[in-house]
Parts: structure tokens; C-alpha cells; sequence
């Protein structure tokens, strides 16, 4: 005699656009959709989870990104809720963001296209384009230039390492671990540093750090005044980590001497050396694949065996 168990359906709430492929880690005994009432799981990119109510059934949530400041994460941990996120899995998309934006911004490129843009046609356009190219937008090679990396972890290091073979001299610092570890991770990063002497010596600095209590503000005035002038600051980590007010000023004065954000606000967004980005250093079809994979897997292998995997 045979007995059939009825296994009951699971319910996956999908919140944002989560790439196909992740969801197709879901079949049979899953049902996926973006407005399930009482899930089992939910699958979530940048949507503000904070006020949201969850049912009693919620497990887990899944983070397809590195960051989980979008996620309540200590109401999640007193309710038994587990959270999960996808770090590197987007590491490779924002290191080529990173190194694309450092060189752009390097050489005016922003600039230069912007105000070529603006050209009416009115039958000089080459020569104008010549003449304000070569007096306007003079650039500045990055070899030899030093960068500090701050984060030593997925993206920085790879950050770090590509800059090598970019002929920069590359510096680093991570709040988290030791000089002493930070130097032995780091397969080729030349000097391990503190933090201050990372923010004294760069030509150019680059943050790969979560936002925390310890992390945010962390580039403030009192920084900026240790900097070198005209320093270049890339930050695609946490708007937060950055004093914007402190920043404003730092840029009128032209300490910094660029800005190029991910996380744009309305402080700096206009000045004239910000370089504001909509928040795309994730966004490549390849990133959001693998981070949506990686989060769907996460929660299935979790619903399914209790297992906890971070990869
Ligand atoms: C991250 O935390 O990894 C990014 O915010 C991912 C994203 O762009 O959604």
C-alpha cells in the first residue's frame, strides 16, 4: 500500500525585479510571487523593509546585494527571522564601475562629453570641440598616482589588485581586521596602513566598507583636513559613510577635488566636481544574475534543510 504526503507549497514573495534565473532555482513545491500575504521567504534588492509588517510563517529574507541596511536585521534576529546576502557576487560589477569611474572623472570624461553635448550645429563644431578639449578638460594620468583602497574585502581587493596592473601605487586599510592580516590578505597590495595614513598619502581614494555604527560619517571634515589637496574620492559602498554638509564645503574649497558617488544627494549633487551615479555599480545583467541565484539558493537549501550557507 503506498501512502502519499502531502508536502505543503511554499511561498516565496518576490520584492523588486530579481533576475529569471534566480527564480527558476523555485519549482514544484514553491510558489513565487510579489504579493503573497503570509510567505515562507522573501527575496528583496533595494525596497525599504523597515516598516513592513511580516507574517508568522516569514523564515527568511535574501538580500540579492551586499548591503542589508534596507532589512531590519535585529527585529529579524529577536523574531528568529534569518537574513541573508550575497556578498561578491557583485564584487566583479562594482570594481569595473570603480575603475571605469576613477579614470573617466581622471581625464574630465564626464565633463568633456557633457559639454560637447551642448554644441549647437552650427557648422564649427570640430574646432570648438578641439579647442575647449585642449584648454578645458586637461587631465591627470593615473600611473603612479597613489590609490587607498579602504576595505580589504571582496571588491576592495579586487579593486586593489587591477589598479596594480594600472601601474598605480595602491595603499590599504580595513577597519575590520589588522594591518598585520590586512597585509597577508592582500596578495599584492604594496603597505597595509592605518586609516589616517591612507587618507594622508592618496592621490585618490576609493571606500569598500558596509555602513555601520563604526563606519558612518567616517569622511568628515576632520579627514577631509588630513587629505591631500585636490584628493579624488570614489565612494560606492554606503552614502552614509560620508558627512555630505563636510563634503559640500570640501568640495567649494577644493580639497577634495572630486566626488564621485553612487548614492547621490541633494548637498553635492550639482556641484561641478561631483560625479553623481544613480546607484549602478551592481547593475549589470551578470551581477544581478548571480546575486539572485546566489539568494535563491540560499533560502531554498534554508527551507529545505535548516542549512545556513553564506555563498
Ligand atoms: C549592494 O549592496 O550590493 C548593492 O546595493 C546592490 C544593488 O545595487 O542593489
Amino acid at each position: 500500500m503506498s501512502t502519499t504526503v502531502l508536502e505543503k507549497v511554499k511561498n516565496i514573495k518576490v520584492l523588486n525585479n530579481i533576475a529569471e534565473n534566480g527564480l527558476n532555482v523555485f519549482k514544484d513545491k514553491y510558489r513565487v510571487d510579489s504579493d503573497s500575504d503570509n510567505p515562507d521567504a522573501i527575496l528583496v534588492r533595494s525596497a525599504n523593509m523597515h516598516a513592513m509588517d511580516f507574517g508568522p510563517e516569514l523564515k527568511a529574507i535574501a538580500r540579492a546585494g551586499a548591503g542589508v541596511n534596507n532589512i531590519p536585521v535585529d527585529r529579524c534576529t529577536d523574531t528568529g527571522i534569518v537574513v541573508f546576502n550575497t556578498p561578491g557576487a557583485n564584487a566583479n560589477a562594482v570594481k569595473e564601475l570603480v575603475l571605469t569611474s576613477l579614470m573617466a572623472s581622471s581625464r574630465n570624461l564626464f565633463d568633456g562629453v557633457a559639454w560637447a553635448k551642448t554644441l549647437e550645429d552650427e557648422g564649427d563644431q570640430i574646432p570648438k570641440l578641439v579647442e575647449a578639449g585642449k584648454k578645458n578638460f586637461v587631465g591627470k594620468e593615473i600611473k603612479g598616482k597613489t590609490l587607498g583602497v579602504i576595505g580589504l574585502g571582496s571588491i576592495g581587493m579586487l579593486v586593489a589588485n587591477d589598479a596594480l596592473d594600472l601601474d598605480m601605487d595602491v595603499i590599504g586599510y580595513d577597519p575590520f581586521i589588522s594591518v598585520d592580516t590586512a597585509w597577508n590578505l592582500s596578495r599584492n597590495v604594496q603597505r597595509a596602513m592605518s586609516l589616517e595614513e591612507v587618507f594622508a598619502y592618496s592621490d585618490y581614494i576609493t571606500v569598500h566598507v558596509p555602513f555601520t555604527d563604526k563606519t558612518g560619517g567616517m569622511f568628515n571634515k576632520e579627514v577631509f583636513n588630513i587629505m591631500k589637496p585636490g584628493v579624488h574620492i570614489l565612494n560606492f559602498s554606503r552614502g552614509e559613510l560620508v558627512d555630505e554638509n563636510d563634503m559640500a564645503v570640501a568640495l567649494e574649497s577644493g580639497k577634495v577635488g572630486k566626488y564621485i558617488t553612487d548614492f547621490p544627494n541633494e548637498n553635492v549633487l550639482k556641484m561641478k566636481n561631483v560625479v553623481p551615479i544613480p546607484h549602478l555599480g551592481a547593475s549589470t545583467s551578470e551581477s544581478e544574475e548571480n546575486c539572485a541565484i546566489m539568494a535563491a539558493r540560499q533560502v531554498k537549501d534554508f527551507l529545505e534543510t535548516g542549512n545556513i550557507r553564506n555563498s
